[in-house]
């Protein structure tokens, strides 16, 4: 979906997907003890710091799901206005199939992740055979789990 069709449905994202991604978040984040610098990438109206009941760094670019969340950074994933090695965990839930040129978006996941730190992401499985392939291009896999409708992914530098 585009930046346009996020900003046209924001309002009805939270009552449509509340239950299927929180369900992700559950399977993805069972065994991670989140700590240091998150960053929600492709945040959208902030349903994952309403699950982890925390504030998350969030960066979207959709205007609309921002104004919902309250917060966050307007920016594309394919150019993060972070510096290098800042987060110790960048989570991405239901994004990178969305990005034109999801390449460049995960060159820019590693730049901005610690050396010591993990990238967790979900996406449609439909994009697997396209996307999997450029994730190992830059990280290396240590899990993969099905959650849901998508397919997930925990992966180190
Ligand atoms: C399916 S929603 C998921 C939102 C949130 N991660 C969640 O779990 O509810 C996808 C989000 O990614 C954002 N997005 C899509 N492409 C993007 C891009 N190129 N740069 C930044 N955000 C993008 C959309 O605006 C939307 O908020």
């Amino acid at each position: 979906m585009t930046k346009e069709d996020y900003n046209k449905t924001a309002r009805f994202y939270n009552q449509r997907y509340r239950e299927i991604q929180f369900e992700k978040y559950k399977i993805m984040l069972a065994s991670l003890a989140l700590k240091g610098k998150i960053l929600d990438h492709g945040c959208g109206t902030g349903l994952l710091s309403s699950f982890l009941k925390r504030d998350l760094i969030g960066i979207d670019n959709s205007v609309e799901m921002l104004n919902i969340r309250g917060s966050g950074d307007l920016a594309d994933v394919e150019e993060l206005p972070y510096g290098d090695a800042e987060f110790d965990y960048i989570l991405s839930f239901s994004v990178l199939m969305n990005s034109k040129d999801p390449e460049k978006a995960i060159k820019e996941v590693k730049r901005v992740l610690k050396p010591s730190g993990a990238f967790v992401c979900t996406f449609l499985r439909d994009f697997e055979s396209k996307l999997k392939p450029l994730l190992e291009k830059y990280l290396e896999i240590k899990e993969k789990r099905t959650c849901g409708e998508d397919i997930g992914f925990i992966l180190i530098y």
